[in-house]
This record gives C-alpha cells, sequence and structure tokens, in this order.
C-alpha cells in the first residue's frame, strides 16, 4: 500500500511542464491526511450549474441559489462545478457566479477551492460575445498548427477572463465516420493531423504555466475510440480489434499526453462490450501506465449512472460507481444530483473501493487545483478581464477562416466573381449565423441565433458588403428552416435578372445526439433547390456550410464552382465572400475524404484491397474513389513541384533521412500552399497503407516566387502497429510522395 502510495506522490509530483514545489506536496498530502472520507468523495463529485442555480433547470440568467450552494458546497463539499445552466453569459455573471462560489468554499472546514470547467471547444462557447473560430474539421483544413495554437490561446484568455480555468478541449476523437454528429469536432480522418493540431492546442492552454492569466487546464478528450461507432450514431457501440485502436485512434492521447495536457475526459460509449468508463484496462493499464499520463481522469456526463441504467453492466447505481472508481476514474461529471456522493461513500465503507484509490483520486484533484492557482487566489484575476474580446482577436478569427476555406471546384476559372457582377444569393444558409458557427456556440446546439455576437454577418450580408445593394438579390428569409428558403418557383425567377446564383447549402447547428442523421445526402428539398438554379441557366456556385461532408454526388456535375465553408466560425461569412469575390486566394485543403456515396466510403489511407477494384481478369486501381481526397483544395494559382532529393538511398538504424522539393507559384497570384509528405510502406507483415501522411509545412509565395522546403524523417515516422500491437518500422522499400513527385528509399535496422 504505503510503495502505491510513493508512486501515486511521484506522479503528481513529477507532471510534464510542471513541477510541485515542496510546500505545494505538502500541502496537498496534509490536506489528505486532515479530510474525512465525506471530504475527500465530496471533492470526486461534479455538479452542473442547474444544481446550484436560482430556479434549478429552469435558471436563464446564471444566477445562483445561496440555500443550493450552501447544499452543494458545504453539505456534500463537491470540489467542482461545470456548464452553463441554458445559454451563454456575460464575463460579468460569470465573475460574480465564480466569486459567489469561492466565497462559499471559504464557510467550508478546510476551504479548498472549487474548480469549474468549460467547454471552449472552437473559442469560449459559453460566455456570450467571446470569439468563435473554426471548428476543428475546419483548423484542420488550414494545416497550419501555428493559427490553431493562436486561436486556442484567445480561448484560454476568454475563459480565464470569464473566471473560468479548466477547458474541456481539445476533442482528439478520430473523424473516421462521417456520419458521426460529432465529425465536426475532429481534426478528421488522419491521425498524424489529430496529433499535430491537438498537441499544439494543448501547448497553448497550458504552456505559460496554469498560473498564468492567459492559461486553462486542457481536457483531452474522448479516451477512447468515442468517434468510431459502428452505426455513427452518436455514444452507440465501437467494436475495434486493438490493432486498429493502436493504429489510429490512440497516438493523438499519446501525443497529448506528452504534450502535457493535465486532465482527460473518458468515452461515453462502450468497445467490443466494455462502457470505456468501466474499463480498467483502457483507464489504468493502458492511460497510466503505459501512456504515463498523470492528470486527472474525468467522467463524461452522466457517464457513471449510465453503467448501470443504459449499459447494463452493472447491477446497482452503486455497483456502478464502484466499478468506475476501482477502473481508474477520479471524478465523476455526475452532474444533474449528489447521487455518486452517498453511493461512494457506502462503496467504501462496504470495502467495494479501497481507501488507496480515493487518495489517489483526491490527490490528482488538489494536484490540478494546485496547478492551475486555485489555491493562491481561487477568484477571477481582475488583470485577465482585460483579455476578453480584443480587436486583434477579430483578424485571428478572421485569418483562420480564410485559411479553413476549402475550394472543391471550379470550372473553367469560374471563379474568382468580378465585383461588378448581379449576384442571386440563395439557399437555406444564405442568412443564417447559426449555421456557419455549428455546435457549441453560445448554446449547446449552437442553434439560437439570438445569443450570437450583433455583429456576426450572414453571407448575403457579406456579399452585400462587397458589392452594394444593389448588385445582391436574393430569396432566402432568416433562420435555416424558414420555408421560403426551399422555394424552388421563387429561385428561379429571381435567377432572370442575375449574372450567377450563389447557394448557400449544408447544415443547421446541431451537437451530439440531436444530429444524428439518418443519411449523409443532403436533404432532398436542398438537392432540388440546385436543381431549379442550375435549369434557370445561370453559373451556380455552391457554398457548403457544414459540419460533415453530406454527399453532393448528384448535383456536383452542374454547379461551376464549390467552396466548402465548414462551420468556421464568426468570420466565416466575410472569409467565403472574400474567397467567392477574389479578395482571398483559397489555401483550406479537405482533413477527410469527401466521399461520393454510401458505398464508397475508403478513407484516403487504406488497405492493398481496398485500392483494387476487381473488374473480372482487369484489376484497376480505382478502389479509392470519393467526390474529392483527402487532401484536395484548388488556388487562384498554380503551384509546380521539383523532383524531390533524398539526402540517401538508405535510411539506416535511427539515423534521420532529409527530403527537399522546391515548389514554385507558377501562376499570376500570390497564395498560400501545404506541402503534404506522404509514406507507402511497400510490403510489410501487417498489409501496408496506400498512404500516410507524415508531415507538412504551409509556404506562402508570391507569383513567380519558389522556396526549398525540406522534411527530417527518420524510423518512427513510418512505424506501424503488428500483430503483437507493437509500434515497428521494418526493414524494406519505402515509397514518398511529395505534390505529384515520388521518390523511393530502402529502411535497413
Ligand atoms: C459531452 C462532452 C462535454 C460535456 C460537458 C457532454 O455531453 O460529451 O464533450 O465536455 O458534455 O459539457
Amino acid at each position: 500500500m504505503r510503495k502505491l502510495a510513493i508512486i501515486a506522490l511521484c506522479f503528481v509530483v513529477c507532471q510534464y511542464g510542471y513541477t510541485q514545489t515542496p510546500a505545494e506536496k505538502q500541502k496537498i498530502e496534509s490536506l489528505i491526511k486532515q479530510m474525512t472520507l465525506e471530504e475527500k468523495v465530496g471533492q470526486m463529485t461534479q455538479v452542473t450549474l442547474a444544481v446550484v442555480a436560482k430556479g434549478g433547470w429552469g435558471n436563464r440568467d446564471g444566477s445562483l441559489d445561496p440555500v443550493a450552494l450552501k447544499k452543494a458546497i458545504d453539505d456534500y463539499k463537491v470540489g467542482s462545478i461545470l456548464n452553463t445552466t441554458a445559454h451563454a453569459l456575460s464575463v460579468d455573471t460569470w465573475r460574480t457566479d465564480m466569486t459567489e462560489i469561492q466565497d462559499e468554499t471559504k464557510n467550508t472546514r478546510l476551504k479548498i477551492p472549487v474548480i469549474y470547467g468549460l467547454d471552449g471547444i472552437h473559442g469560449q462557447t459559453y460566455t456570450l460575445n467571446s470569439t468563435l473560430f473554426p471548428q476543428n474539421i475546419a483548423m484542420a483544413a488550414t494545416r497550419n498548427p501555428e493559427l490553431a495554437a493562436k486561436a486556442a490561446k484567445v480561448t484560454a484568455s476568454e475563459l480565464r477572463a470569464s473566471g473560468v480555468r479548466w477547458n474541456f478541449a481539445p476533442v482528439l476523437d478520430c473523424g473516421r465516420q462521417p456520419l458521426w454528429s460529432r465529425f465536426p469536432e475532429t481534426y478528421g480522418e488522419d491521425v498524424y493531423i489529430g496529433k499535430t493540431m491537438g498537441a499544439a492546442g494543448i501547448k497553448a492552454y497550458e504552456e505559460d504555466g496554469l498560473k498564468n492569466i492567459t492559461a486553462v487546464a486542457s481536457c483531452m478528450k474522448h479516451y477512447l475510440g468515442y468517434s468510431a461507432s459502428r452505426t455513427g450514431k452518436d455514444r452507440t457501440p465501437i467494436y475495434m480489434p486493438e490493432i486498429e485502436m493502436r493504429e489510429y485512434y490512440l497516438p493523438q492521447f499519446r501525443e497529448a499526453v506528452k504534450a502535457g495536457s493535465s486532465s482527460i475526459m473518458i468515452n461515453s460509449g462502450e468497445i467490443n462490450g466494455e462502457p470505456v468508463h468501466a474499463s480498467k484496462y483502457l483507464l489504468t493499464d493502458v492511460l497510466r501506465t503505459e501512456l504515463g499520463f498523470q492528470g486527472l481522469i474525468v467522467t463524461d456526463w452522466e457517464d457513471i449512472k449510465r453503467l448501470y441504467d443504459r449499459h447494463n453492466v452493472a447491477s446497482t447505481p452503486r455497483a456502478a460507481v464502484a466499478m468506475a472508481v476501482n477502473a481508474g476514474i477520479d471524478m465523476s461529471m455526475v452532474p444533474g444530483d449528489f447521487s455518486f456522493y452517498d453511493l461512494l461513500i457506502e462503496a467504501v465503507k462496504n470495502k467495494e473501493v479501497p481507501m488507496s484509490r480515493i487518495d489517489d483520486a483526491v490527490r490528482r484533484i488538489l494536484a490540478l487545483k494546485m496547478k492551475v492557482g486555485l489555491f493562491d487566489n481561487p477568484y477571477p484575476e481582475e488583470a485577465a478581464k482585460a483579455n476578453f474580446g480584443k480587436a486583434e482577436y477579430q483578424t485571428l478569427a478572421l485569418d483562420a477562416a480564410h485559411e479553413a476555406m476549402t475550394l472543391l471546384k471550379n470550372s473553367n476559372n469560374t471563379l474568382p466573381l468580378a465585383k461588378n457582377m448581379k449576384v442571386l444569393v440563395a439557399g437555406p444558409a444564405a442568412q443564417s449565423i447559426t449555421a456557419l458557427n455549428g455546435c457549441w456556440s453560445y448554446t449547446w446546439q449552437g442553434n439560437q441565433e439570438e445569443w450570437y455576437p450583433k455583429d456576426s454577418k450572414t453571407i448575403l450580408q457579406a456579399i452585400t458588403d462587397k458589392l452594394g445593394a444593389a448588385n445582391v438579390v436574393t430569396t432566402t428569409k432568416k433562420g435555416f428552416d424558414d420555408l421560403a428558403n426551399f422555394d424552388a418557383t421563387q429561385l428561379k425567377k429571381a435567377a432572370a435578372g442575375v449574372d450567377a446564383i450563389i447557394l448557400c447549402l449544408g447544415e443547421n447547428a446541431y451537437a451530439e445526439s440531436p444530429g444524428n442523421t439518418p443519411e449523409l445526402a443532403l436533404p432532398d428539398e436542398q438537392l432540388k433547390l440546385a436543381e431549379a438554379a442550375v435549369l434557370s441557366g445561370k453559373p451556380v456556385i455552391l457554398v457548403l456550410t457544414e459540419g460533415r461532408p453530406r454527399f453532393i454526388t448528384s448535383i456536383e456535375p452542374s454547379m461551376k464552382g464549390i467552396l466548402m465553408a465548414y462551420w468556421s466560425g464568426k468570420k466565416t461569412a466575410e472569409a467565403i465572400a472574400d474567397v467567392l469575390f477574389g479578395d482571398y486566394n483559397p489555401d483550406g485543403i479537405l482533413p477527410f475524404s469527401y466521399p461520393r456515396s454510401m458505398g464508397e466510403m475508403v478513407l484516403y489511407d487504406r488497405k492493398p484491397t481496398e485500392d483494387v477494384r476487381e473488374v473480372f481478369n482487369d484489376n484497376i486501381n480505382t478502389g479509392y474513389w470519393p467526390l474529392f481526397p483527402f487532401g484536395w483544395g484548388l488556388s487562384y494559382t498554380t503551384f509546380e513541384y521539383s523532383d524531390i532529393q533524398l539526402s540517401s538511398s538508405t535510411l539506416k538504424g535511427d539515423a534521420d533521412l532529409t527530403l527537399t522539393v522546391t515548389i514554385k507559384n507558377t501562376g499570376s497570384k500570390d497564395g498560400k500552399h501545404t506541402v503534404e509528405l506522404y509514406s507507402h510502406d511497400l510490403y510489410a507483415s501487417i498489409t501496408p497503407n496506400m498512404q500516410r501522411l507524415r508531415a507538412f509545412k504551409k509556404v506562402s509565395l508570391k507569383a513567380g516566387e519558389s522556396q526549398t522546403v525540406s522534411f527530417t524523417i527518420n524510423k518512427n515516422d513510418l512505424a506501424f502497429v503488428n500483430a503483437q500491437l507493437k509500434t515497428v518500422t521494418e526493414a524494406g522499400d519505402f515509397e514518398v510522395m511529395i505534390g505529384n513527385k515520388k521518390a523511393k528509399f530502402t529502411y535497413e535496422q
């Protein structure tokens, strides 16, 4: 037992990038010694704001109920609170709430501060007028981790200004199932992008040191495999062999642990029949022992209760609590009552959970509170307030939205359009703000426009600003779902007097289960609108604001241009208008394979047999047949690559290999471009992927300018998970691809 305690202590003391001072260490140990079982279990309990708000679940203004607050903090000794009640609150309301909460902790015996957590997944969701950035899927299209880091820093600053020091982000789930309603929260289908972007975000949240007023503790989520549900429906079963889990879903978390993330949230789902919240293997053996994660493990919403009432692996609520805590859970997002507190106390008294496990959990919770400076000063810092809503954040939001824009099609260089053209801006997304921002935008679902900043623009407004009201007509009414927005007859009529139609289709905001969809095709009424637009005879430019790739295969051939705008945050409309009218040269590239149809859902890192289409005796390599491939994105200029130069034709042991190309902007416009390096292991003991993205660099080139780009790789960049579940690089021949160029080298062990 003593040995265990020493190990646990060392875990806490030696957290990456942060070392507890001897005084901090002593304070934690002395608290643990003094704490009663009730006080310890209270620390492990997290409730939602509604539990302590005036009017409970009916609360709309975030105001606290002193009696409920006293009950939570004094009677139940809760250690953490999360969430908002109905929608975003002002900075001042948050600061008042935080002050009242921490004031209440001063009345408790040990005066341990509460840690508050919120979901700032693409900007600070729940503070009014915060800056919203592109969703992860759109951020991934920028292939610009520095930009993602800058956005994360703003998110951290705006959370901290609101008095909150814990952010439930980044989402590290790998988006390999486009039906999944949380696909927009992912960095897409590739492991390397997820690792790179995720680590960039975590460092930005935490690198200043969590006592700093521009930092927040990150919470990587949702460990593990959450995105891989079989049906695509949220929180439904995942069946996954461990080799797949280790190849595609675990590396992002491994990297995030190395990047120093302070906490982790668990997947609400089940893998191979075992709910992850009950998996000692995943929570303790893999996460703690193998990955060396030393931070706090928190459940997702109600997930301990669900072990009993949904997953049915625990036959009583108390058995569920014991199962999860024994598996490795440190804190329960209960979050609507105090049942966890009562049940865990009973379970400990009945010897169903050892005290050592409770102490271990509490030690990690107190360590996080210490790390974010709550023991020094639990109140919202005065100076942090000035970091909310700075003017420069708007510029950053526009930069990020610009770089996300992905031009999928541009027949005969129809785009950019001339600014003296007369255009019809139509489709349900033309006058919607919510369809440009998506989930976790001022409300959980993001679909209530009244909470968005008043200066948010619709696509119609942004285009009108550019062309002048005289040159823009619309048939769309405010709000995505207005019936007029799908009226094909009106659209055709309005098209008569214009030079081009900008058709804004896609998805209105949704989050989690409400975003489950029975099919990926765009709804019929949107497809019909597109057909009507084409029948008008005017060139149609399709703008897609959507969180996941909805099938557009039937209308794609008749579109003159297609711009994938994703849900790119506050400045989505401005970025769309800038691209359509040539004020920004697009450089986003797809972080997923845009699928053609349900039967063509092959991913870019396909296996050899997926690459082949067997046609009698003639096998052809068209098995990977998306509508637009992974990495696709057009520019208004052209780029050419030189041949790839290798520093050697053999890579030996642990040595490095450098690959160099020169890229030239051969067109007439300045532009940015992402140089991507892919590898292909020609023969391996496990069927090799046809392509794996191993590195990328984004360059900015003036018209006519050239730049030499180098990548240095080693054997780890070429590794895969073998049949023994080990990550290995086997000797043999490799192909590397950059743009349309290829080169070969041999790896020798
Ligand atoms: C989501 C989490 C989120 C939590 C708290 C859950 O429903 O799955 O991603 O952090 O709510 O808001």
